[in-house]
């Protein structure tokens, strides 16, 4: 292996234990309290030390390492899991009336008592299930039907607010001084052998529109809204893409707490996963009365359009617990709970007609175009209608009265016709099958593990897709050349100078200028930023490119990995997937691009023009032992190799191999007539490869 260990097992594992100490503390401080005590360059040097160590001394990476957040290979399916106590729903109600009425309920179950209410937002996520065994993270569960959820414990270890384990933090008054790389005297808090709590992931409104922002880039279909975006990321199969989603957690409730002092109440509930190193629901009330009730649901309302994640409602909660065990549950809901929504804001207006746009990959994307209406703080005159199946579902017709809607983040949607107010003068919308720009025949696509099915227009020259390329290529975050916004690409198009964006290189100064309203100065400010956007750095290039699914994230670990643009345009598709944030469907989407004779063509013009195919960013070190941190148990007769030669492979490749197969287990390598071990990995869901796949993985 390269990179000999420098220092001594023993004093690793020390310092080991301390850097994964140090950025537990600064992870809690950071997603627990919102309050960070370490510039981000310092957490990453921090980050990389303790990586480093682990490279050097594999068992050091320990299931709760700070570093397996982000492992273990895509998975083919979830594996299922039973929860403990089945995962309920909450009464749901729009009406104050529902509430008294509510309240008078329990206080007909509970007579005589004194009753105290919690009230919480509702935050608008996925409902998770999270269980601690002997203060490990062990299982993370989806809902599901309520009693069987989806076994997402991979996708949920990427969330850095959930903790692996418990308790996982300094008193919180140690962490705000700690900036030495001593840690102080640790606050311990025993933790109970099992633990089972719930909550609910999300994604901040800034996560949410930097996501969508970066799937627009990347020529993606972008989410409708927050809780989508959420549902969407915890249902892929790839935990790395997961861990490129800027997904949060919140818990606010208990399902089972064994051996350990068991909290009495909603707030003492609250206070304690804090100090387990939690988030926990926030802001939130304690009531005795209706009227408290009720104003404690109006703050919650004008508070909440300030909070980072989207909330709907109000959840109102009696506070202790052996109250609520004496009220009980139907079926589907406790008798001691439920929610008030916030009626969205919605607008009525009229649809004029549908307009088709033509993305840069092709996407078409049908957009309503309306009789502008004032709405939630802004005038709105254009709404998103998504994709040809949206329209049919809600049966929407040109001419036809709609209801809009836009809450918080969510991009302004129609929600409905009026379908009492129609003349029958309303006019169905034909959804093209030809594309509007340039009539050739568009073709359909349903994306992996995305909602909806997308339209392309497969003509790479279509000029609608032409004018997106040239557009991206210069946009800031691409190339940043000056002056190439939309008007003039459309114009360098339609004047048909311009059919790709190798083409630009070898535009002339006359040219630009005899365009309209382009005089010889922004003509001379234009060819001068093309000519200084020749030495821009790799990862540019080839995020201007436009590749599907390539957002300058990924551009950016591909140019990390990589030291020029040929060796990316080389590489295979194994070679890609080892690349940080791409998983098999980026780097199909990569490696069709580079094997395409026209994008051959296109990057050899780009070099005869003296473009810059260097990466600044290419950083060798950065590459990981394939195995680095993974254990593999080995059963059965492999076909080529024997088990010492698989041991070694492993070892050389930053993995252990261990004799029986548990839950720690990330690879079983079978071969043929395999023992148990085989039964057992199905059982736990571990994931099973045989000899090809093995080789696959390390590359051999
Ligand atoms: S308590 C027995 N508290 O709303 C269920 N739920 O519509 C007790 N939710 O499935 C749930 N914020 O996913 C509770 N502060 C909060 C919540 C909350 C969001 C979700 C939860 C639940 C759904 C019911």
């Amino acid at each position: 292996m390269s990179g000999a260990p420098t220092i001594s097992h023993t004093r690793a594992r020390a310092r080991h234990a301390e850097l994964a100490e140090i950025i537990r503390a600064h992870d809690y401080a950071y997603y627990v309290l919102a309050r960070p005590t370490i510039a981000d360059r310092e957490y990453d040097r921090l980050y990389e030390e303790l990586v480093a160590l682990e490279r050097s001394f594999p068992d050091l990476a320990t299931p709760d390492s700070p570093s397996q957040r982000v492992g273990g290979a895509p998975l083919t399916q979830f594996a299922t899991v039973r929860h403990l106590v089945p995962m309920l729903s909450l009464d749901n109600t729009y009406s104050t009336e529902d509430v008294c009425e509510f309240v008078n309920r329990v206080q007909k179950l509970l007579p005589e008592t004194r009753l105290e209410w919690v009230v919480e937002p509702k935050v608008d996520g996925v409902a998770v299930s999270l269980r601690y065994e002997k203060g490990m993270f062990a299982v993370g569960a989806t809902r599901g039907d309520g009693v069987i959820g989806d076994d997402i414990t991979a996708n949920l270890k990427t969330i850095r607010g959930v903790p692996l384990r418990i308790p996982a933090v300094q008193s919180q008054s140690s962490v705000a001084h700690d900036l030495s790389r001593e840690p102080r005297k640790v606050k311990v808090i025993s933790s109970p052998s099992v633990l089972e709590v719930r909550g609910e992931v999300y994604l901040t409104r800034s996560g949410f529109e930097r996501l969508n922002s970066e799937r627009a880039e990347a020529g993606e279909e972008p989410f409708a809204n927050p809780r989508n975006a959420a549902a969407g990321s915890l249902k892929q199969l790839d935990p790395r893409v997961v861990a490129g989603r800027p997904l949060d957690i919140v818990l606010y409730g208990v399902a089972r707490v064994e051996e350990g002092r068991a909290p009495e109440s909603q707030t003492e509930l609250l206070d304690w996963l804090q100090e387990l190193g939690f988030k926990v629901s926030n802001p939130r009330w304690t009531c005795k009365t209706l009227d408290e009730l009720f104003a404690a649901i109006a703050a919650l309302d004008g508070a909440r359009r300030d909070f980072a994640f989207e909330t709907d409602g109000a959840v109102i909660k009696l506070n202790s617990f052996t109250q609520r065990e004496r009220c009980g549950a139907t079926a589907k809901a406790p008798r001691w709970a439920m929610a008030y929504k916030y009626a969205a804001e919605q607008a009525q207006t009229r649809l004029r007609a549908i307009s088709i746009q033509v993305g840069r990959t092709g996407a078409l994307t049908p957009v309503a175009e309306l009789e502008p209406v004032f709405l939630a703080g802004s005038t709105i005159s254009r709404a998103t209608l998504h994709n040809e199946e949206e329209l049919r579902r809600k049966d929407i017709r040109v001419g036809d009265a709609v209801t809009i809607e836009k809450a918080g983040e969510v991009i302004p949607a129609v929600v409905g016709v009026l379908r009492e107010k129609r003349t029958g003068s309303e006019t169905p919308f034909d959804f093209p099958r030809a594309c509007p720009e340039c009539s050739t025949k568009v073709s359909r696509e349903s994306i992996v593990g995305e909602v909806g099915v997308v339209w392309r227009c497969p003509n790479p020259d279509c000029p609608a897709r032409v004018r997106g390329r040239i557009e991206h290529w210069c946009s800031r975050g691409a190339m940043d050349i000056e002056g190439g916004g939309e008007v003039l690409a459309a114009q360098l198009v339609k004047s048909g100078l311009v059919r790709d964006v190798a083409d630009l290189y070898g535009l002339k100064v006359e040219e630009v200028a005899a365009l309209e309203r382009m005089g010889e100065k922004s003509a001379r400010n234009f060819l001068d930023g093309l000519a200084t956007s020749k030495q821009r750095d790799l990862w540019r290039l080839i995020f201007g490119l436009g590749i599907l699914h390539v957002g300058s994230g990924v551009a950016k670990a591909l140019a990390r990995r990589h030291a020029t643009l040929d060796e990316v345009a080389a590489a295979t598709r194994d070679q890609l997937t080892e690349t940080e944030d791409v998983g098999p469907v980026i780097a199909e989407s990569v490696f069709a691009w580079f094997n395409d004779p026209a994008s051959r063509g296109l990057i050899e013009r780009l070099r005869g023009a003296g473009l810059n195919f260097r990466s600044s960013l290419y950083a060798p070190s950065a590459a990981k032992g394939a195995f680095s941190g993974k254990t593999f148990v080995l059963t059965g007769t492999l076909p080529h190799m024997t088990r010492e030669e698989a041991t070694a492979q492993i070892e050389a490749h930053g993995g252990r191999v261990a004799s029986s197969v548990s839950k720690k287990t990330d690879f079983v390598l079978a071969g043929s007539d395999p023992g148990s071990k085989l039964d057992k990995a199905r059982r736990l869901g571990v994931a099973i490869i045989d000899e090809a796949e093995f080789l696959r993985l390390a590359r051999l």
